[in-house]
């Protein structure tokens, strides 16, 4: 497949896909505190989606079981939401959903606090949002993909911590995962140039520790090898001539 430049059209759909995703976002958010499952929280949330008309994307895809990714401490990303999963004072939180609207796909994440959480836990989450600022700098038409990629990277480890390279952000549009593949750390290659219309889905996700990931028997949950906390936050992006549309976040 190669990379899909949207139409006017389809980026007023996509516009709305992020608008819409961003109130789940905003309303699960809500719900995090100490003693609530992350089921529940994955209940909730598809309650939202479908009320607002939408139909979550995470669901089924590949067989995935679930609405929302909900991956909590040492998990990374992809952990499956589950009634023995319960959030407990000091835990941080990844969320990432999606939602279709009218054919069209939205994807973000963030990751939270759970009650108070350590100062390092903190800046663990804060640095991994600012690498993602730190990226769609070069988020704009002329520039090159992996200039994204360099300063995400550059950024979270000039803080010593990981970043995962198991795993990328994606282009995005009418499927949830379009070419091109975005990785989160420098890259040999220049990699392609951005052009006005392209939607992609930027996702640092970043350890504590040392970047290597394992995936658990379930085949989904993806966890840091050395048990180290991981931070995870994404948005869907348009390429503008200028600044880059956050499509998923307000503001
Ligand atoms: N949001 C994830 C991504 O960015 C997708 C989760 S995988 C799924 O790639 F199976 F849950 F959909
Ligand atoms: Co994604």
């Amino acid at each position: 497949m190669s990379v899909t430049i949207k139409s006017a059209r389809e980026i007023e759909l996509m516009r709305e896909a992020g608008r819409l995703l961003e109130i789940v976002h905003n309303r699960l958010a809500e719900e995090i505190r100490p003693g609530i499952s992350t089921f529940e929280l994955d209940k909730l949330g598809e309650k939202t989606i479908r009320e607002l008309g939408c139909v979550p994307n995470f669901l089924h895809y590949n067989g995935y079981p679930a609405s929302f990714c909900i991956s909590v401490n040492d998990e990374v990303v992809h952990s499956i939401p589950s009634h023995d999963k319960i959030l407990k004072e000091g835990d941080i939180v990844s969320i990432d959903a999606g939602l279709i609207y009218q054919g069209m796909h939205s994807d973000a994440a963030r990751t939270y606090g759970v009650g108070q959480i350590s100062p390092e836990a903190q800046k663990l989450i804060d640095v991994t949002r600012e690498s993602f600022f730190k990226g769609i700098e070069f988020a704009r038409a002329g520039h090159r993909l992996h200039e994204i990629s360099a300063a995400i990277g550059d950024y979270a480890e000039s803080f010593g911590y990981g970043v995962v390279r198991d795993l990328v952000g994606h282009g995005i549009g009418k499927a949830l995962h379009e070419d091109p593949q975005i990785p989160n750390f420098r890259q040999r290659s220049r990699g392609i140039r951005l052009v006005p219309g392209m939607t992609l889905a930027v996702e640092p996700m970043i350890n504590a520790g040392r970047a290597d990931v394992e995936w658990l028997d379930d085949d989904w949950t993806v966890v840091t090898e050395d048990g180290s906390l991981s931070a995870h936050y994404e948005n869907t992006i348009l390429i503008t001539e200028g600044e880059p549309e956050i499509l998923t976040l307000s503001k």
